[in-house]
């Protein structure tokens, strides 16, 4: 039965619900086995999927596991996903920053695997921040400040994270209709009314063409149009880091920089088009209006305060967020403009620094990782400072080969 269904796709026949049924959750019961169901990933990645295979497999996975019920929070939940990138620091502004606005912010993030950490990691760089709460903790922490950002539990589309870790190591990651059900899966059993998805596009990124990006924003529509829920997207560059930092107490420091009024650049282009996509879905208001309340809000301290509020409520020290590892500046061997700065160049560096994992089970260095001095297009003097490395390792080789590109 799963070899035939395995065929059938290899096939590229169309699955019925019963048969994607049976091998998932097969697959979430031990039944099958991970090499059946890597055999049947690749297929999916090879043959594709129809949009009536990903509704059931977005289905599937949903009801793997619990469904969060949100309806104790007044007002409407927007909630926001990022495809992942390089330097992505954007939900730790946004989120307080739409808070700051009165919409809710119930946020369940999850940890990097791959080259840096996910926004858990970030946020457990503050000494003493809880990120494992419980839903009585979510719960009274949404009514007393409007903003929780938790990791998520464990009985929240667990099928997915099985199959996540699975895709992961059999390069089976980039599916459209593999990454377009994993995503929602999570966001409609976490509770969200209304879902805000940056799609990163670029080298840095999992998806890697505009075609490809253009076919995930409208999965990813429809899929929401299925469940009644609306969903707005964002394309975003993901050919180079987003902002200065890459690495995690340096990301939550340029975070709170941004939130101090001192952003530019792509970094605060992209929060602000974020937050006030969020602000008008919760609001029902236009998107122009909501973006004069989120500059307002990033201009007066509102959004700093709300962030600092809810740093402290999950036990975060934030007055100990100092920089503790050696520096190394890199220079530049020549002189000429700054063409690029490669997003993945970067994202390996970083995590040859100790910034991230390879295996689950790693420890990170919450110190490590790069800032960029320079931007692109700036004209650059052999020995100018590029970058600062930031580690504890000891004596450490960096590979920064086609990170700059000067010419
Ligand atoms: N983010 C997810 O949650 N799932 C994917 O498959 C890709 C990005």
């Amino acid at each position: 039965m799963i070899l035939d269904i395995i065929n059938k796709k290899a096939n590229n026949y169309e699955l019925t619900k019963e048969e994607l049924e049976t091998i998932f959750m097969g697959y979430l019961n031990d039944e099958v086995k991970d090499y059946q169901m890597s055999a049947f990933l690749m297929a999916v990645c090879i043959n594709d999927m129809s949009d009536s295979e990903v509704f059931a497999l977005t289905d599937i996975f949903i009801r793997s596991g619990d469904i969060l019920d949100l309806n104790f929070i007044d007002g409407v939940k927007v909630d926001k996903h990022s495809t992942g990138g390089v330097g992505d620091k954007t939900t730790l502004i946004i989120a307080p920053l739409v808070a700051s606005l009165g919409v809710p912010v119930i946020k369940m993030s999850g940890r990097g695997l791959g080259y840096t950490g996910g926004t858990i990691d970030k946020l457990e760089s503050i000494l003493g921040f809880r990120t494992a709460l419980s839903l009585e903790e979510i719960k009274k922490q949404a009514s007393d400040i409007g903003i929780v950002v938790t990791s998520q539990t464990k009985d929240l589309a667990p099928l997915d994270k099985k199959v996540y870790a699975l895709r992961d190591v059999t390069a089976t990651t980039n599916s459209i209709p593999l990454i377009a059900s994993s995503i929602m899966s999570k966001k409609i059993a976490g509770g969200a009314d209304k879902i805000v998805i940056d799609i990163k596009v670029g080298d840095g990124a999992l998806v890697n063409t505009e075609e490809d990006a253009k076919r995930l924003e409208s999965l990813l529509i429809k899929i929401g149009s299925y469940y009644q829920k609306e969903v707005r997207t964002v394309i975003s560059n993901m050919d180079r880091p987003l902002g200065n930092s890459v690495g995690n107490r340096l990301e939550v420091l340029e975070a709170i920089d941004v939130l101090k009024g001192n952003g530019k650049g792509e970094l605060l282009d992209l929060s602000l088009t974020l937050a006030s996509k969020m602000v008008s879905m919760g609001k029902g208001i236009s998107e122009e209006e909501a973006l004069n309340l989120v500059k307002e809000n990033l201009n007066n301290g509102k959004a700093l305060n709300k962030f600092l509020e809810f740093v402290k409520y999950q036990g975060g020290e934030i007055e100990k967020l100092e920089i503790d590892s050696k520096v190394y500046n890199i220079k530049a061997n020549k002189s000429g403009i700054l063409k690029n700065i490669d997003a993945l160049g970067v994202a390996k560096l970083s995590l040859s620094l100790g910034a991230g994992r390879t295996n689950k089970d790693d420890d990170i260095d919450y110190n490590a990782g790069v800032v960029i001095r320079k931007e692109i297009g700036d004209e650059i003097n052999e020995g100018d400072i590029l970058a600062s490395l930031y580690t504890n390792i000891e004596d450490p080789k960096f590979n920064l080969e086609k990170v700059f590109e000067i010419s």
